[in-house]
């Protein structure tokens, strides 16, 4: 909690209007101070102490009203008073305050027959001085004390008056904010339900679509291999073109099924190179694309904390991407390298990159910026690349403009100061 200024006892210099100006302004620092306030534990904390500033008082309490009782919540005094402790409002100075809607000044204790005394008298108390928060139906009370006589100025009063009424406001954005969280964390429950039986019925959805697709698939074997010549030749085309589609939602479902193993598999950690792995996905691409020619250049001594089997489906996938889109690119260029400032890795390519408005898409299961006549892709790379960075506690992101080459950052934990 922010310090306030401590208001200094007046001095004989000092006049009494020099004194209520000081106050004013700790006044406007407590008003400060207290619309930012977002629970009843910082409002009590700063009230307590801003009462007994405001007016020099030996003490303060916070009371609200609980039924019909008075909940001595908080204090701040030279010795114990009655925090924690619950009077009924008929007894008690708190509820006289609330239930007559209005301050009360009492000089000494002794003399006033609306005191009960025997709860007064192991106390220091001699005066006192209580206002209501919030003037019409009070929801609590401040009150002040002090050891020896002192009869309450209408300047006092008037301060504490006003510090009660800034008090309410903050106890009621307190309830707001309250609210409001309970809200935003009711609909993320919901949220996360809803995710978790989609989840769930897409898994069962995928694994029980292989087996009519399996079928499909025998079925569509045998009439190319007994009936080729009743098929004829657009007979023949049309049997082609269902099998690919066969083949596409396989490798669809497979993308399904392995997005699903990721989120939920046991993460081990290791010391992975990531410099050697990279460079041999990159031979590995070359041997299945000799055709190519495509200039590499990986960072030495790169070394990742990870798990070692799901980064290298990360390095598989960023590669293969910055492989295959910079296919059409006259001298396609391709690097891995690692920015030690912000603990982030990147791989980077030359090729047709793609328009930045559209980077939200390209982590979600299925989305793809190209068409698959352009480059062939099912789009669930970057999104299992995506669950695997956010399981190890990192962060993806990527750079690019339409044919200004692509560049995908990404960090595996919290970057550490
Ligand atoms: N390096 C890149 N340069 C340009 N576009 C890219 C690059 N990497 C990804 N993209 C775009 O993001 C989309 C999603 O990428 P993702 O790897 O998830 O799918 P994919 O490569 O199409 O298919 P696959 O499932 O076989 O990986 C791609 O379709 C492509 O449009
Ligand atoms: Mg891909």
């Amino acid at each position: 909690m922010q310090q306030l200024n401590r208001l200094a006892a007046p001095t004989e210099s000092k006049t009494t209007d020099q004194h209520y100006i000081q106050a004013m302004e700790l006044l406007v620092e407590v008003v400060q101070a207290l619309s930012l306030a977002r629970d009843l534990e910082t409002i009590t904390a700063i009230v307590r102490q801003a009462a007994r500033d405001l007016t020099q008082a030996d003490g303060a309490s916070f009371v609200l009203k609980d039924g019909d009782f008075c909940f001595y919540v908080d204090e701040s005094a030279i010795s114990p008073l009655w925090k924690g402790r619950r009077f009924p409002q008929s007894i008690c100075i708190g509820g006289w305050c609330m239930r007559n809607q209005q301050p009360i000044v009492i000089p000494d204790v002794e003399e006033d027959e609306r005191i009960p005394i025997e709860a007064y008298r192991p106390t220091f108390i001699k005066s006192l001085l209580m206002v209501p928060i919030r003037t019409r139906a009070p929801i609590g009370a401040i009150g002040t004390y002090w050891a020896n006589f002192h009869e309450a100025t209408p300047a006092e009063i008037r301060l504490l008056q006003a510090l009660a009424d800034t008090t309410s406001v903050a106890l009621e954005n307190v309830q707001v904010y309250t609210e409001l969280e309970n809200r935003v964390r009711d609909r993320t429950a919901e949220l996360e339900t809803a995710n978790r039986e989609l989840e769930a019925f897409a898994y069962t959805l995928s694994h029980d679509l292989r087996t009519p697709l399996t079928a499909l698939n025998g079925y569509n074997y045998l009439l190319k291999m007994q009936y080729t010549e009743q098929l004829g030749q657009e007979g023949k085309s049309y049997l082609e073109q269902m099998d690919q589609s066969v083949q596409r939602i396989h490798a669809q479902i497979d993308g399904m099924l392995s997005l699903h193993r990721i989120k939920h598999a046991e993460l081990e950690y290791e010391q992975v190179d990531f410099s050697s792995l990279a460079q041999e996905i990159l031979a590995d691409l070359q041997d299945r694309h000799r055709d190519r020619l495509v200039e590499v250049a990986i960072a030495e001594g790169l070394m990742a904390a990870g798990d070692p089997v799901l980064l290298q489906v990360v390095l598989e996938n960023l590669l293969s991407n910055a492989w295959k889109y910079s296919a059409k690119t006259a001298a396609p260029e391709i690097e891995v390298g690692y920015l030690a400032e912000s603990q982030t890795f990147y791989v980077k390519d030359n090729g047709v990159g793609f328009n930045l408005q559209d980077a939200e898409k390209l982590f979600q299961p299925f989305q793809r910026l190209h068409n698959a006549l352009e480059f062939e892709g099912n789009g669930v790379g970057l999104a299992s690349v995506a669950r695997i960075i956010e399981r190890h506690g990192g962060r993806i992101w990527a750079e690019s403009a339409p044919q200004q080459g692509a560049t995908f950052f990404f960090t595996l934990a919290e970057p550490t100061p």
